[in-house]
């Protein structure tokens, strides 16, 4: 077989964020620019000498825009490489949480996920790519600066000189050393959750008329939402909508958030609601869940899942902690209070929750930005969150607004909201982080719109299992009563910056837990900009996006 050696220079924009690279297609598009991040991540990967050669890697993606082109130059490097093993989902297809099972499962020496996730598909909208760790999860930021040092110094690649191959069916091909295996992409996952999950209490729900809408948004999870919930739950066919992955997810933006599941919003909260709805994102790892006239904060979610968690078979014996992202609200640590477990305050991004996974610190985490998950893979998980939530609705036979209105009567209500600004223009996106961080050491003490600040800061993290130390992670202005406001600025936007403002405050057990959350911390919202002055420096006169 011939390998083309192809020359190139390094591209001076391969700084992988927090979920990997991700750009505009187009931009993946230029000439060996996705050859050279790959190349990068086999050299950053490899051993001295050999490389990656012997090496067995997992590959596959969302399906969107440019999914079937990336996956097919991946196979040609990975056969150049002398890869020993490459596991490719069907037509290139693997949610983000189904590559991390089958890395998990197959004991690979890590995978290529291509996702830009909840950002919108096609040929002018969004492409990304990342490398997971054999554990399964996201590349910690030591695998990440490594991949980046290497996209400095790439000057050429290496590639298979042959033709496209067939990924349309599951079996194996050889070419050169490399085994290219096609594996169903819905499988393994199958598996998994059969194993956490009471299948047939879930299946007894529905056949008893239980009603769910599951928007997959024309996204990745149709396949497994199609298969699970209809196929082998037996929920009613139509339960799943927009079940085919489109290139362009169909138009759709695949965030699972008011705003652009607004049709499931308008479902749920309209005369004719099922009993439950949910959605998940591009590449299936984010999930909301609502029930009739309810909307489970993500944060709310968590905190009901984890306290709830013992009713699945897969946790029956209790859980060893919980972790959730600094920015999601303390709802999850009344619960682990009251549980006697450990809790964890993680900066944003799944990947610091992977050391307390493998250390068994934590069994179940999440973030504020609609993702759970739990040990069973080193991912968020879309799905695995609806499957939870309807074994706990079978389980305990209420209503998820019942569920929800019974946690915050024994647990008190965290009133939790995100206001982003979106493609603000970077240097003004600086400037306000910049004048937020000036302006700490001078706050505690001061009243602001009636609230007097009990503390300000930036955070910072020391990882409890490998002492990593990851600064810079988000400013927090704590008011008296417990009430907190933080910014930070976001590490996934793909236009100018995105600054996220998130307001938090408890009502207790025995206060007022029904609220709308706007009206609930409107006092705050005040407070936060009269702190942050985000408007004021942005010229903005409302957050984009409200959650
Ligand atoms: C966002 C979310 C964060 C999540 C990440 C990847 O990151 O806020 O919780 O882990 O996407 O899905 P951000 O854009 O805020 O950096
Ligand atoms: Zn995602």
């Amino acid at each position: 077989m011939q390998i083309d050696h192809r020359h190139s220079t390094a591209f001076d924009d391969q700084k992988p964020g927090t979920s990997g690279l991700r750009k505009k297609v187009r931009v993946f598009q230029r000439p060996h620019y996705l050859e050279n991040f790959v190349s990068a991540i086999f050299a950053a990967i490899g051993r001295p000498g050999t490389g990656v050669q012997g090496m067995r890697l997992v590959v596959g993606g969302d399906g969107r825009f440019h999914n079937d082109q990336a996956v097919q130059t991946i196979v040609k490097m990975a056969v150049a490489a002398g890869i020993a093993e490459l596991i490719v989902g069907r037509d290139g297809i693997l949610s983000t949480p189904a590559a991390s099972c089958v890395i998990r499962k197959y004991g690979t020496d890590g995978g290529i996920v291509l996702s830009a996730s909840h950002n919108p598909a096609g040929p002018d909208a969004d492409f990304g790519i990342k490398f997971n760790v054999p554990n399964g999860g996201p590349a910690p930021e030591a695998v990440t600066e490594r991949i980046y040092a290497q996209t400095r110094r790439v000057d050429g690649y290496a590639i298979a000189a042959i033709d496209d191959i067939d990924i349309s069916r599951a079996g194996t091909q050889t070419l050169g050393s490399t085994a290219i295996r096609v594996i169903d992409p819905v499988d393994d996952y199958l598996e998994l959750m059969r194993s956490l999950f009471d299948f047939d209490a879930i299946r007894a729900l529905f056949a008893n008329g239980f009603r769910l809408r599951f928007d997959a948004l024309s996204a990745v999870t149709g396949p497994y939402a199609l298969r699970i919930l209809e196929g082998e739950l037996g929920a009613p066919a139509g339960t799943v909508v927009n079940g085919t992955p489109l290139p362009d997810f169909g138009g759709h933006h695949p965030d699972p958030n008011p705003v652009h599941a607004h049709e499931l919003f308008e479902l749920m909260f309209g005369p004719d609601a099922p009993d439950m709805g949910a959605a998940s994102d591009g590449d299936g790892d984010r999930n909301i869940v609502l029930g009739r006239a309810c909307y489970v904060t993500p944060s709310d979610s968590l905190a009901v899942l984890a306290a709830n968690a013992r009713l699945a078979p897969g946790y029956s014996d209790g859980l060893s902690g919980v972790a959730r992202s600094m920015p999601t609200s303390a709802a999850v640590d009344r619960v682990a209070e009251a549980l006697g477990i450990e809790c964890h305050e993680t900066p944003t991004g799944w990947k610091f929750f992977g050391s307390l996974l493998d250390a068994g610190r934590a069994t179940i985490c999440g973030e504020e930005s609609a993702g759970t998950g739990s040990n069973h893979v080193r991912e968020k998980d879309g799905l695995w969150a609806v499957l939870l939530w309807l074994n706990i609705v079978a389980a305990r036979k209420e209503s998820i607004a019942d569920i929800l209105r019974a946690h915050w009567r024994r647990y008190g209500r965290n009133y939790y909201s995100r206001h982003d600004y979106e493609a603000i223009d970077s240097d003004v996106a600086d400037r306000v982080i910049d004048a937020l961080r000036a302006d700490l050491a001078r706050l505690p003490g001061r009243q602001v719109d009636g609230l007097r600040v009990s503390e300000a800061l930036e955070f910072s993290y020391v990882d409890p299992v490998d002492g990593s130390r990851s600064d810079g992670q988000g400013l927090i202005v704590r008011f008296d009563d417990g009430a907190r406001v933080v910014l930070r600025r976001s590490g996934t936007g793909t236009e100018g910056a995105t600054l996220r403002l998130y307001i938090e405050r408890y009502e207790p057990a025995d206060g007022r837990h029904d609220l709308d959350p706007q009206a609930a911390l409107a006092e705050l919202i005040d407070a936060a900009e009269a702190i942050t002055g985000i408007r004021r420096l942005s010229g903005r006169d409302t957050p984009d996006v409200i959650t």
